[in-house]
């Protein structure tokens, strides 16, 4: 990968593909090999630019607490960094909570939004301190923990379960603890979302054990002009359960 230095972190990134500019944001506590299986069936529609969020696989983050917005602007030093002032933006779960936050800091750079099994809302009460147990259990006992509870709510799939768990248990600490913390502390952005007006795609899964469908078709009752991709039978990793519907659905940016 490429490495530059922005906003006190190393970022790595690759580009490839011709076409259109689109960044694809990797969940958590994944990187961007998630995406390894869709950006093949993408790279002759867009100029594509994948990234290590802060802290995950070869970028590295910093110990105060940081939020989505940090994380925003990481993408913005990113898009300077390769001379790009426009940019479709795809999410996976987490990864659609930092694009998100950087439709609201940056509208005027996105040419669209596609958000994969993810969500505007904020966490719940009981979702916010269940995330700072995790933060505890990860000081306490490593990130183990975290690889061992999500890899069955991730996908049912034994072949996803076994590319997924040992990415996660790759992940340091650091990184974990960051990015939880910045999920508990984000914002609500379902009325942000109301006043966009570049094209917005959603693709989840029907049976997606860690963000219900119930939040992109919430999503879709806002915008009614978004495109909803259902998936059926596929769990929260599209990328790799269904990547030809994923590709498809993506494609809607193209532009
Ligand atoms: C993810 O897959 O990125 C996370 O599960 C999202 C979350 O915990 O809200």
């Amino acid at each position: 990968m490429e490495k530059f230095q922005v906003n006190n972190i190393t970022l790595a990134y690759e580009r490839f593909g011709r076409g259109a500019p689109l960044m694809l944001i990797h969940g958590f506590p994944l990187d961007h090999t998630s995406w390894s299986e869709t950006t093949p069936l993408l790279k002759n529609d867009f100029d594509i630019i994948l990234l290590d969020l802060r802290g995950f696989g070869q970028s590295t983050t910093i110990e105060i607490p940081y939020t989505m917005s940090d994380m925003a602007d990481d993408l913005a030093g990113l898009l300077d960094h390769l001379e790009i002032e426009k940019v479709a933006l795809a999410g996976h779960s987490m990864g659609g909570y930092v694009a998100l936050a950087f439709t609201r800091k940056y509208p005027q750079r996105v040419s669209g939004l596609g958000l994969i099994s993810s969500q505007a809302a904020a966490d719940s009460s009981e979702r916010k301190s269940g995330r700072y147990q995790t933060i505890r259990d990860v000081t306490q006992k490593g990130v183990g923990v975290v690889a061992e509870a999500m890899t069955p709510k991730l996908s049912a799939d034994v072949r996803v379960q076994a590319f997924v768990r040992p990415l996660m248990e790759r992940q340091p600490p650091s990184a974990v603890i960051g990015a939880l913390k910045a999920m508990a502390e984000r914002e609500d952005l379902m009325s942000h979302l109301s006043t966009v007006s570049f094209p917005v795609t959603l693709i989840h899964g029907s049976v997606d054990m860690l963000i219900p469908i119930e939040r992109a078709k919430e999503i879709k009752a806002v915008i009614p002009s978004a495109g909803l991709v259902e998936l059926q039978g596929v769990g929260h990793m599209p990328m790799m359960e269904a990547s030809r519907q994923t590709a498809d659905g993506l494609r809607l940016l193209a532009g």
